[in-house]
């Protein structure tokens, strides 16, 4: 099960097997085996004829390609010479069928309350949010910042956006003003759109007063808008800050898509790399678009009455491309949930599919482990009976948290998607298709049509059944990332150089004797907490920036809840003492500086960090002693002494 060139082993051993329900397989979009290889096959054989004929069936186009791929490795541009707009797709061609009135957007606040919008509504709200843009200044390819709850207003001015060629970039809520700065500062974003708050577990969120903090450091931003979201009182930039619900009034409902170019920028998103800081992922117009909105159709398995919920912010891109992008251009009715999964109790959740008759929903695997230790009966009270498909996705699912989502969420009747992809690769890559692919609990099964994954060791040689390396994609796909912002050869590094000729994805995984992938996490220092990706190299610079710190090193150990935890080894400057109170401050000083996501779960002194001759620090032994537990918690101030770890540094380097 291990290989030797790899060192990445699998210890996972699962046999059971669940074949697609006969009754969904007979009303799915791709309902037997036969269908799914005939399309693999299809896409294998002729990649470009198979994703051409995909864009002219799926998409609007206001203008035909002239080629369906140009690929100078790594840059890949798809349906060259085409135009299209995707706020086009999502909204207008709709309003053309009996779709105009149907329900596009079911909202739900915290607080409770609701709102619908109808494709027709919601065309009407997108065209004046364009207009504002427009009279704020913003041109085609000006970038955009969105720093907001999850809200209708976000989906909106994403959508506004892209109608007029302006790419977003959304900063997650739950982000501090340093983790603004930057994001906007990298972009030379030109407006940012908030609101004057949001609503998490029965607090406020106060986004404005953040903003106000980010924005005496971001030189690029002329304007801001702010949505009334919690009515509590903001502070207003005469000049700068405008109120959405002011805005709005002084401009008509009436704004054409613009036709842009299908290599058009539509958004940059910020992920976690390995060093330094944040990476914009630029995802551009018409490949993203058909990826996007043909996974949700055959992974999701859309009906036409289907209430569907992704239960993800729209601040990490399962939103962009499963909250927003994928449903809307499939038509669908999309709820959103603005609030946490246990307020104002454990059963929000389910509370929510029992009254909106949820049909599809698609969650993460560290929100099922907080069910399962929240207990059964908050389930068990509601009816969950409109329930016909589960989903999930952002980091593997360990086969039990899997059984215990396909019994007491889906009633043994509901196939369960484990969704493998990536910031980077835009849309769901690997997937069971649920009226055609048996599924075994904890495996994302096999790649859709039109993606060529494999397992490879560091030299590039395809690992056999059951040997771990590394999960790499061995052709470019239609919503692949385009490059870095800013930074094309930390994309070329990062993505096309570790192994020659594929991209490499940073995650280790294997394939078992029936080709199906089981994925076994990062192989880089990127932490996966909760499902969002934080690079360790973040939250040390968080640490070291506060006065006390000399020296820090993060790795992430192994957690029941959030999949992974966060603990810090930190050195201390000259006469600094170790002691409870510092460790707080130092949690808290991270919280403040990335976000609460990345506040250590433990910090841990050291005299001196292990490190290689060489000066790179151990991070492999650090994650070790952090994962068996080492010193007893409560007795936390003593310092950690590595000089037992001295004879150990030359292995280490080798
Ligand atoms: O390690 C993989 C894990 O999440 C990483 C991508 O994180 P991010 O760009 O934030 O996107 C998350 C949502 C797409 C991957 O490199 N990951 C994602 N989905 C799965 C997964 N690991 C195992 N199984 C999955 N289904």
């Amino acid at each position: 099960m291990s290989s030797a060139t790899t060192n990445i082993e699998s210890v996972l051993h699962e046999e059971r097997v669940f074949p697609p329900p006969a009754e969904f397989s007979e009303r799915a979009h791709v309902g037997s085996m036969e269908e799914l290889e005939a399309l693999r096959r299809e896409a294998r054989e002729s990649p470009e004829a198979f994703w051409g004929r995909m864009a002219e069936g799926e998409l609007h186009w206001f203008r035909k390609w002239d080629a369906v791929l140009k690929w100078e490795p790594p840059h890949a541009e798809w349906f060259v010479g085409g135009r299209i707009n995707i706020s086009y797709n999502c909204l207008d061609r709709h309003l053309q069928t009996w779709r105009r009135n149907k329900a596009a957007i079911i909202w739900e606040g915290e607080p409770g309350e609701q709102r619908t919008l109808t494709y027709g509504q919601l065309h009407r709200e997108v065209a004046r949010f364009a207009n504002v843009l427009k009279r704020a200044g913003v041109e085609r390819g000006d970038r955009v910042a969105l720093y907001m709850p999850l809200i209708p207003e976000l989906a909106i001015a994403m959508l506004a956006c892209a109608r007029v060629g302006a790419p977003h970039s959304v900063i997650f809520g739950g982000f501090a003003a340093q983790a603004i700065i930057d994001r906007v500062n990298d972009a030379g974003c030109k407006l940012v759109v908030t609101a004057d708050g949001g609503f998490r577990r029965g607090s406020e969120v106060r986004l404005k007063d953040t903003v106000d903090e980010a924005l005496k450091q971001t030189p690029s931003v002329k304007g801001c808008i702010v949505v009334q979201r919690t009515g509590s009182r903001v502070s207003m930039e005469a000049g700068r800050d405008y109120w959405w619900h002011e805005v709005i009034q002084t401009v008509a409902d009436e704004c054409p898509a613009e036709e842009l170019d299908s290599e058009h920028p539509l958004y940059i998103l910020y992920t976690s790399g390995t060093t330094g800081k944040p990476k914009g992922i630029l995802h551009t117009t018409a490949g993203y678009l058909l990826q996007a909105h043909l996974t949700t159709k055959w992974v999701f398995d859309l009906r036409e009455e289907d209430v569907y919920w992704c239960t993800a912010d729209i601040g990490w891109v399962t939103g962009h491309s499963y909250v927003v992008y994928g449903p809307l251009s499939n038509g669908a009715t999309v709820l959103m949930y603005e609030g946490a999964p246990n307020y104002p109790e454990p059963d929000r959740f389910w509370d929510i599919i029992q009254r909106h008759r949820v049909n599809v929903f698609y969650t993460a695997p560290t929100a099922i482990r907080a069910f399962i230790k929240w207990g059964e009966h908050w389930p068990l009270r509601h009816d969950l009976s409109s329930l016909r498909l589960l989903g999930t996705v952002g980091e593997p699912i360990n086969p039990e948290a899997w059984m215990w989502y396909r019994e007491i969420i889906g009633k043994a009747k509901c196939p369960i998607v484990d969704t493998w992809w990536q910031t980077e690769t835009g849309a769901i890559l690997i997937s069971p298709l649920p009226g055609a692919t048996p599924t075994k609990p904890g495996s994302a099964t096999r790649p859709l049509p039109g993606v060529e994954a494999a397992v490879m060791s560091k030299t590039g040689q395809e690992a056999g059944p059951n040997e771990g390396g590394y999960l790499v994609i061995k052709r470019p796909w239609p919503s692949m990332l385009r490059t870095i912002w800013g930074d094309d050869e930390r994309y070329r590094k990062q993505y096309w150089s570790e192994i020659d000729g594929v991209y490499f994805a940073g995650d280790g995984a294997r394939q078992d004797e029936d080709g199906y992938f089981w994925i076994m996490g990062r192989v880089d220092d990127v932490i996966n907490v909760s499902g969002h990706r934080l690079g360790t190299m973040e939250v040390e610079s968080a640490l070291v920036s506060h006065e006390a710190v000399a020296e820090a090193a993060v790795v992430g150990r192994p957690d029941e809840l959030k999949g992974q935890g966060i603990v810090a080894f930190v050195t201390l400057e000259g006469e600094r003492r170790a002691t409870d109170e510092l460790k707080e401050e130092l949690r808290r000083h991270v919280a403040r500086e990335i976000g609460a996501l990345a506040r250590p779960d433990e910090i841990r002194f050291a005299d001196a960090l292990p490190k290689t001759r060489s000066g790179k620090i151990m991070r492999r032994l650090l994650r070790e002693i952090a994962s068996s537990g080492g010193a007893v918690r409560g007795d936390t101030t003593t310092l950690e002494d590595f000089s037992v770890l001295e004879r150990l540094r030359v292995q280490e380097e080798e």
